[in-house]
């Protein structure tokens, strides 16, 4: 069966439209800033995406737009500016940053009660911990598809492929967390693992994070386990007007056979991952009015 990713990400996104609605009776509608550096073509796709999704769930979003060459000072100040600004509830920067850009001094700089990305050392140290805190987009929206699909990782294995700071580390830390959606034995695989197919052949559940077209195949897969594709790869397709199509890091329909469940590419997590968003603006947007 496929997860419908899509359908999940529409659910909490109605469920952050009602949350905001409340804050703008209130008085306050929350704000979301999406800074963009440089013209990166699927940076400027998920930029967009992710402003469409505000207005959709009635968040503010105010765009920054930086070019490619702009300074670190430049970059610096504009997130100053933000993380004053009181209309201004969470702060996106986009990734990866144009070169040149110390993206870890960037992300240092925002203010960790608007880093509604969760990638400020303190929201992964509060994660890794078990503090309340904002949990990384993608890694958030993994763990809201399995247990909107039934799926609770509790006393599962789950292996994950690919460490990376946005995806691999960060799910990894939520599914081995005492917590809802957590208390899975996790396994962390990456490019030094040896014989990858003889972890992933153990997992209940195999988060795929590693960036590369191919990388599970049906034979690496557990006859029954549930199967999280988080791969975006862009190959060349003539036959497309774009002149390119989606594929993830899974081979779908061979391992579509083997699983119970899996995800799709486009439709599966990338939806959840603004969807996620938007419930972290929410939640930034309500901890900011608390009295
Ligand atoms: N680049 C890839 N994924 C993400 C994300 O979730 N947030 C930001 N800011 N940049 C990204």
């Amino acid at each position: 069966m496929i997860i419908d990713g899509k359908k999940i990400a529409a659910e909490i996104r109605a469920e952050a439209a009602a949350a905001a609605a409340e804050l703008s009776r209130a008085g306050a509608p929350p704000g979301l800033a999406v800074v963009l550096v440089g013209d990166n073509p699927a940076s400027l796709s998920y930029v967009a995406a992710k402003e469409r999704a505000c207005a959709a769930c009635g968040i503010r979003s105010f765009p920054v737009r930086l070019p490619a060459d702009a300074t670190q000072e430049r970059l610096l100040a504009e997130v100053a500016r933000l993380n004053a600004d009181p209309a201004v509830d969470g702060i996106l920067v986009q990734l990866p940053l144009p070169r040149g850009l110390d993206e870890q001094a960037i992300i240092r700089a925002i203010d960790p009660a608007k880093d509604v990305d969760g990638f400020h050392p303190v929201s992964l140290g509060r994660l890794v911990i078990g503090l309340d805190t904002f949990v990384p987009c993608t890694p958030a929206g993994i763990v809201e598809l399995l247990l909107r699909s039934g799926v609770d990782p509790a006393g599962k294995h789950a292996v994950v492929v690919g460490r990376s700071n946005i995806v691999g580390k960060p799910v990894a830390a939520l599914l081995a967390r005492k917590a809802r959606g957590g208390n899975a034995t996790v396994t962390l695989c990456h490019t030094a693992t040896p014989d990858l197919a003889a972890f992933t052949r153990t997992a209940d559940i195999l988060v795929v994070a590693a960036g590369r077209p191919g990388t599970v195949g049906a034979g690496m897969v557990k006859p029954g386990a549930v199967v999280i594709d988080v791969g975006v790869n862009r190959v060349p397709d003539p036959a497309r007007a774009s002149g390119y199509r989606l594929v993830g890091d899974v081979d779908f329909d061979a391992v579509a056979s083997v699983a119970s469940l899996v995800t799709p590419v486009p439709g599966g997590v990338g939806p959840m991952t603004i969807a996620m968003l938007m419930s972290n603006t929410v939640k930034a947007a309500r901890l900011r009015r608390r009295p």
